[in-house]
């Protein structure tokens, strides 16, 4: 698997263990995933029997001025692992992202909802989407929060310990999502070698600042020193547009029969316990 030092790919690394298989996680100074000829010769090395891809180019505003790197990871990368996956038979599992989607539908988006993504980070995941081939299980998920990676969660935590200003955009809408539990629905998809789109979200979607409220009382301090500020207020203005609404429903796995993730408070509680211990 690919990733392998980020924060998803960190806890797909832990689940394949705990579950008997035998990772072998590779970070970007292992495998540079935009390298054709790496790629191809360390799957040929490896001969897996899955092909992970946990490695992207996550800086959503960073993007907007880089695309030429959004696309060459995000994109072209894909197309070299799901090439060797194919050589090698290999089954291959790719990850993407809620910024597929415009944000202008008013309930979450289920796989069969149309993507418009609005800025170039969300154009080069779904590039990487369609790179992926049809026998590629493609796993879209959204805002994540794990133990290991930055993420809304800590910054959280920190801000409430400094006693520093609590203040989150109210009017985007996503679907909080814990690493272990993605991992697991990863896990599952991989064994199964399920071809096909399915989003593994955990369940209730809230806004940045109702996030920011849950993981407050979740550690016991008060909600209410959160206050709610609109994206145009932002200073400095984020250079990438974010989708007002990109909650996501896990239509494909409900209809598979296969456990979807739950609620995001419970994974919260747990995460929020492990950060203050
Ligand atoms: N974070 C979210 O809220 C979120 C939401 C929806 C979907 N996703 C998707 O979930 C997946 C995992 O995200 P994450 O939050 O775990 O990301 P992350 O913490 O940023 O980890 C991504 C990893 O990919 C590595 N990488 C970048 N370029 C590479 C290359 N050319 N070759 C090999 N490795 C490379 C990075 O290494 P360096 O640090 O050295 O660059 C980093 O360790 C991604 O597909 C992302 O698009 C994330």
């Amino acid at each position: 698997m690919t990733g392998a030092a980020g924060q998803l790919g960190h806890d797909v690394a832990a689940q394949m263990a705990d579950s008997g298989h035998e990772p072998i996680a590779a970070g970007r100074p292992e495998l540079d995933i935009s390298q054709r000829d790496q790629v191809l010769s360390a799957v040929g090395a490896i001969r897996p029997d899955a092909v992970v891809n946990c490695a992207a180019y996550t800086a959503v505003d960073a993007c907007q001025t880089e695309a030429a790197r959004a696309y060459q990871v995000n994109a072209v990368a894909v197309r070299h692992l799901a090439e060797a996956a194919r050589r090698f038979d290999a089954h291959f599992c790719h990850v993407s992202t809620d910024y597929v989607f415009s944000g202008d539908k008013a309930e979450p988006y289920h796989e069969w909802d149309r993507p418009d993504p609005r800025s170039v980070y969300g154009a080069s995941k779904l590039a990487g989407e369609g790179e992926a081939g049809e026998a590629a299980t493609v796993v879209r998920t959204s805002w994540l929060c794990g133990r290991h990676g930055s993420n809304m969660v800590g910054t959280v935590l920190r801000l409430a310990a400094e006693g520093g200003p609590l203040r989150f955009v109210s009017d985007q809408r996503g679907s909080p999502s814990f690493t272990a539990d993605v991992a697991a629905v990863i896990e599952r998809l991989c064994v199964d070698r399920r071809p096909g789109l399915y989003h593994a979200a955990n369940q209730g979607d809230v806004s940045w600042y109702e996030f920011a409220r849950e993981v407050m009382a979740a550690a016991g301090h008060d909600p209410d020193r959160v206050a709610p500020i609109a994206t145009d207020d932002l200073q400095p203005p984020r250079p990438a547009p974010r989708p007002a609404n990109s909650a996501l429903e896990n239509r494909a796995l409900a209809l598979a029969g296969m456990r979807c993730p739950g609620d995001f408070r419970e994974p919260l509680m747990r995460l929020v316990a492990e950060l203050l211990g």
